[in-house]
C-alpha cells in the first residue's frame, strides 16, 4: 500500500523541471520544425556541404518550349549569396511553357483552407514578365497560381499567396515557376532565395511547422535548450555554429554544414529560437560556444579572447537595448524588446575535453561581469570555478536508467542544481541505435519520476534528440517524429507530455508498506494553485499491480482521474499506426480518502485527486 503524506511538508519543486532539448539532428530542423517548404532555396552549398548544385530542382518544358536550368556562380544575388539558378529560354511556343519546379523536402503538403506565401529574387537581362508561379501536383495538376506581372533588370524580391482549394491533403507536389510569353525566348532569368511557407505556427514571419510546434507545446514544456547538442560545437573550431550568421534578413544567411551530416539553411537562427520561446512560453537556455569542437580541438587559453567577446556580442544581441551595437541589431531584426534570458550553457559535453578548466573560467568571469544574475550552467566536472549548475547526460539501458533513478536522492543540497540536459532510455545500450518502444518509455518513465522526486535540486530535465524525420534518422530513439504530411509521439513523448503537463509544486513523501521499489516505482506532489494531488507510478513489468492507495491529509473528492499509458514491451508508434500507443483518461472512486488502482504492465500514469 501507499500513502501519499499530504498531512505533511514536501520539498519545493522547481517549476523549470520539464523542457526541451533541441537542435538540427535527424532532419528536424530544415523541413521539419522550420516551415520553409523550399529545399537548396538559395545554393548556399550541396545537401552534405560540397560545392553547391540544383539537387531538387527539375526543369520545366511543355508545348514545344525549349529551356534549360543551371547553377551560376557568376552573378551572385550578394556577397553571401553567391550561386543563383539561371532560366535560359530559347523558345517558347504559343501554349507552351517554360521554368522549373522544385520538389520541398519530402514533397510539399498542401492542405485544404491554407494560404501559402511564396517569394524569390530574381531578374532577367532581357525578359520583361510575366512568371507564373503555381503548386502543382506531381502528376502536374494545378492546385493553385499566381502571377508576377513585371521582372526587373536588377534583383528585386516578389511575392505572391497561393490559395489552393483542395479538399484533401496531399504532399506529392511541386513548387513551379514558369513562363508561357513568347517574349521570353533568348533571354535568361536568374533567382535566388526561391521560398515557400505554410502557415506558421502563431503566424510568425519565417517561422514553425503549426504541426510540430503544437506538439512540443502539448507538453507544457518549461525551457528550451538551443541550439545544441553537437550541433553548436564543429566538426572543427572553424566549423563552429555561429550566431551572427544565423541573424538578419535569411538572404544575408551563409547556412552551414551542420555536425549531422547534412547542410543547414540557418533560417532557423538565433532570433528564431528566442522566439519560438516566446511562442511556447518557454525559458531560453542558450548553449553558448566555449572554445572545443567535435574534433577535440580546443582553443588555446592565450587565443580565447575573440571568442569569448563573441559570446558577450551574442548576449548582448539578445538583451541589449537599441542603444547598444548588438541590441540594436536585434531591433533591426523586427525584436525591439530584449529578451528575458536566465539561462546559460557554456559548451556542451566538455566532460570529453582536458581544457574545460581554463575555457569555464573564461566565459564563466567574462559573463558574470556583465550579466552578474545570469545563471551559468557547465558541462564538464573538473573546473576549479564553482560550478552552479551542472548539465548532465544519460543514454542508457533501461536497468541502467532505472538504476540511475536514485542517483540524486543523496546529492549535497546546497546552492547548486542540475540540469540533465539530456537523457533517453536506449534499450541496446548507449547511443542512438534503439527503439523507441513501451518499455524504453518506462524506463524513461522511472528516471524522470527520480528526478522529479529530487526536483528541489534538479532544476532541469529534457529527452533528447526531441525530433526525428521518419526514415531520416541520425540517431534513434527520439522523442518525436514526422513526415511531409503528419507529426506523432513515441510512447516516452507520452510520458513526457503526462509528467511535465500534470506538475506539482511540492513534492509530498510516501509510505509504502508490502514492498519497495520495483517493479512500480512512484512519486507525489500537489499544486496548490489547483488543489491538485498527483500520483505519479511507473510499472517497469509484465504483470498488472494492484495497490491500496491512502492520501493522508486534507480530504480529497470522491472522484480521481487517472491518465494511464500502457501497452507490449516493444509495442511503438509508427507512420503507419502513430496512435498505437496513447494515453487513455479514466476516472475512479475515492472513499474517505483511499481507494485501490490496478497499474498495467507496462504502463506509466497520473492519478490526479482533488482536495475539497
Ligand atoms: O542527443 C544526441 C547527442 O548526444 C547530442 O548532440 C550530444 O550532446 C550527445 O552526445
Amino acid at each position: 500500500s501507499l500513502t501519499i503524506r499530504n498531512d505533511v511538508a514536501g520539498n519545493a519543486s522547481f517549476s523549470t523541471l520539464y523542457g526541451y532539448m533541441y537542435e538540427d539532428i535527424n532532419r528536424s530542423g530544415d523541413g521539419g520544425l522550420y516551415a520553409e517548404m523550399i529545399r537548396n532555396r538559395a545554393f548556399q552549398m550541396n545537401d552534405t556541404g560540397g560545392a553547391p548544385d540544383l539537387s531538387y530542382y527539375s526543369s520545366i518544358n511543355s508545348g514545344g518550349a525549349s529551356s534549360s536550368i543551371h547553377l551560376d556562380s557568376t552573378v551572385p544575388l550578394n556577397n553571401v549569396l553567391t550561386h543563383t539558378l539561371r532560366l535560359d529560354v530559347s523558345k517558347i511556343a504559343s501554349g507552351g511553357r517554360a521554368g522549373f519546379s522544385n520538389e520541398g523536402f519530402w514533397g510539399i503538403r498542401v492542405q485544404p483552407k491554407e494560404t501559402y506565401n511564396a517569394s524569390f529574387w530574381a531578374k532577367s537581362n532581357k525578359f520583361t514578365g510575366p512568371l507564373t508561379i503555381s503548386l502543382e501536383s506531381s502528376s502536374g495538376k494545378v492546385l493553385a497560381t499566381a502571377t508576377i506581372s513585371s521582372i526587373s533588370s536588377t534583383f528585386k524580391q516578389y511575392s505572391v499567396t497561393l490559395k489552393p482549394s483542395v479538399t484533401q491533403v496531399s504532399t506529392e507536389n511541386v513548387f513551379v515557376i514558369s513562363t508561357s510569353s513568347s517574349s521570353a525566348a533568348g533571354s535568361s532569368i536568374w533567382f535566388d532565395v526561391i521560398s515557400l511557407f505554410p502557415p506558421t505556427y502563431k503566424s510568425r514571419k519565417n517561422g514553425l511547422r503549426a504541426d510540430i510546434a503544437q506538439i512540443l507545446a502539448d507538453t507544457k514544456p518549461s525551457f528550451f535548450r538551443f541550439p545544441g547538442g553537437n550541433n553548436i560545437e564543429g566538426q572543427t573550431i572553424e566549423s563552429r555554429w555561429k550566431w551572427n550568421e544565423t541573424i538578419g534578413p535569411i538572404e544575408t544567411r551563409p547556412g552551414r554544414l551542420g555536425d549531422w551530416g547534412y547542410m543547414n539553411t540557418d533560417g532557423q537562427g538565433l532570433l528564431e529560437y528566442l522566439e519560438m520561446c516566446e511562442d511556447l512560453n518557454m525559458a531560453p537556455l542558450l548553449g553558448v560556444w566555449a572554445g572545443y569542437s567535435l574534433n577535440k580541438q580546443s582553443v588555446p587559453q592565450a587565443d580565447l579572447d575573440p571568442y569569448v567577446q563573441d559570446t558577450l556580442n551574442e548576449l548582448e544581441y539578445i538583451m541589449g537595448d537599441a542603444s547598444t551595437t548588438y541590441g540594436s541589431m536585434r531591433v533591426r531584426d523586427g525584436h525591439p524588446e530584449p529578451f528575458d534570458l536566465k539561462y546559460v550553457e557554456v559548451g556542451n559535453e566538455d566532460f570529453f575535453s582536458t581544457t574545460y578548466d581554463y575555457r569555464y573560467k573564461a566565459w564563466y568571469d567574462a559573463i558574470k561581469k556583465v550579466y552578474p544574475n545570469l545563471q551559468i550552467i557547465a558541462t564538464g566536472l573538473e573546473t576549479s570555478t564553482p560550478i552552479k549548475t551542472l548539465d548532465d547526460h544519460y543514454y542508457m539501458n533501461g536497468p541502467d536508467m532505472i538504476a540511475a533513478w536514485s542517483k540524486y536522492d543523496n546529492y549535497p543540497r546546497n546552492d547548486s542544481t542540475v540540469m540533465v540536459g539530456e537523457y533517453a532510455t536506449n534499450v541496446n545500450g548507449c547511443c542512438g541505435t534503439s527503439p523507441a518502444d513501451m518499455q524504453a518509455a518506462i524506463a524513461d518513465a522511472i528516471f524522470a519520476l527520480g528526478l522529479e522526486r529530487n526536483s528541489d535540486l534538479v532544476q532541469f530535465a529534457a529527452y533528447a534528440p526531441t525530433f526525428t524525420r521518419d526514415g531520416q534518422a541520425q540517431w534513434n530513439p527520439d522523442l518525436i517524429s514526422f513526415n511531409t504530411a503528419i507529426v506523432w509521439g513515441t510512447p516516452s513523448y507520452y510520458v513526457q507530455q503526462m509528467w511535465s503537463a500534470n506538475r506539482a509544486d511540492t513534492i509530498l513523501g510516501v509510505n509504502a508498506t508490502g514492498g519497495g521499489y520495483g517493479p512500480l516505482y512512484w512519486v507525489a506532489g500537489q499544486k496548490s494553485s489547483t488543489k491538485q494531488v498527483f500520483l505519479k507510478v511507473a510499472n517497469y513489468g509484465s504483470s498488472p499491480q494492484t495497490v491500496a492507495i491512502k492520501v493522508a491529509g486534507p480530504r480529497v473528492h470522491s472522484q480521481g482521474v487517472s491518465i494511464v499509458l500502457n501497452g507490449a514491451a516493444t509495442a511503438n508508434n509508427t507512420v503507419s499506426s502513430p496512435n498505437n500507443v496513447v494515453p487513455k483518461t479514466s476516472t475512479f472512486s475515492v472513499s474517505s480518502n483511499t481507494f485501490n488502482f490496478t497499474f498495467p504492465a507496462w504502463s506509466a500514469g497520473v492519478l490526479m485527486l482533488h482536495n475539497l
